[in-house]
């Protein structure tokens, strides 16, 4: 991790400050598609300064295009389309925002529930790259609803369902046949680049280490909540690095 100074006045003296310069240790995956970098509309960047600062992070580690996936998840977050355009249109016009090399896309990451379901059948999704959903299921407790007639839904409707952190879902921990089953019925599925790294804890860095090495993980994402999550994400190892080079990835498919 590189250091680069800059000033600030402090007191009416210049200081020197410590400005840190993340590696650009993703340039060969170049697309995340899991994140909360629209400002204010979910538990993600509070406001557009950090949003800007998020797109700066996102080019030093060698992103190029950047699907930001803000919670749909009713009544915690009542977001729609008008919603997350609006707070997309408010970043995209922000100044400085033109100097930082980062396309910036808008989809969502649907929590599954009955409006969920209503969605669907009204055709009011927003998939990224033309037909990709992401979608969360509840951390805590097992979902009534059944997950291979959800997918079976959704491919019925020309899109690819994405599963958002199946390492995160503790209650499936000791039964890893489920992924098996999930992706038969049709869901892809996403990691976490910090479950791999052991930020939740160590069941979701056992868990997502196992799909990758048992070839079940189609997409990685940030699922960046807050700026220090970009420092976590370039203390990856070199060990982990090359197994997540070597694997196929999705995300890789997607730049526009
Ligand atoms: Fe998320």
């Amino acid at each position: 991790m590189g250091l680069l100074g800059d000033f600030f006045l402090k007191k009416g003296k210049a200081v020197e400050r410590k400005k840190t310069v993340l590696p650009p240790l993703y340039d060969w995956l170049k697309v995340d598609m899991h994140n909360h970098i629209l400002p204010g509309i979910d538990d993600g960047s509070p406001d557009v300064a950090t949003s800007l600062e998020f797109l700066r992070r996102y080019h030093q580690l060698g992103f190029t295009t950047v699907f930001a996936t803000s919670h749909i998840r009713h009544p915690l977050f009542p977001n729609n389309r008008e919603i997350i355009k609006n707070a997309w249109e408010q970043l995209e016009a922000a100044p400085g925002r033109k100097d930082i090399p980062v396309k910036l896309l808008y989809s969502a990451e649907y929590f599954i529930d009955d409006h969920f379901l209503d969605l669907i059948n009204k055709n009011e999704l927003m998939p990224f790259s033309g037909s990709y959903i992401l979608a969360e299921l509840s951390l805590s407790s097992r979902s009534y609803l059944d997950m291979d007639q959800i997918a079976g839904q959704l491919i019925g409707k020309g899109m690819h369902p994405i599963l958002a952190h199946p390492e995160r879902y503790l209650y499936w921990s000791k039964s890893l046949d489920v992924f098996q089953k999930l992706k038969s019925g049709g869901w892809l599925l996403q990691v976490n680049l910090m479950s791999l790294l052991g930020y939740y804890g160590k069941i979701e860095q056992r868990v997502s280490t196992h799909l990758l090495q048992e070839g079940l993980v189609d997409f990685i994402g940030t699922d960046a909540h807050r700026l220090n999550h970009f420092d976590i994400i370039s203390s990856i190892d070199p060990k982990q690095l090359e197994l997540l080079k070597k694997t196929y990835l999705i995300n890789k498919l997607l730049t526009p």
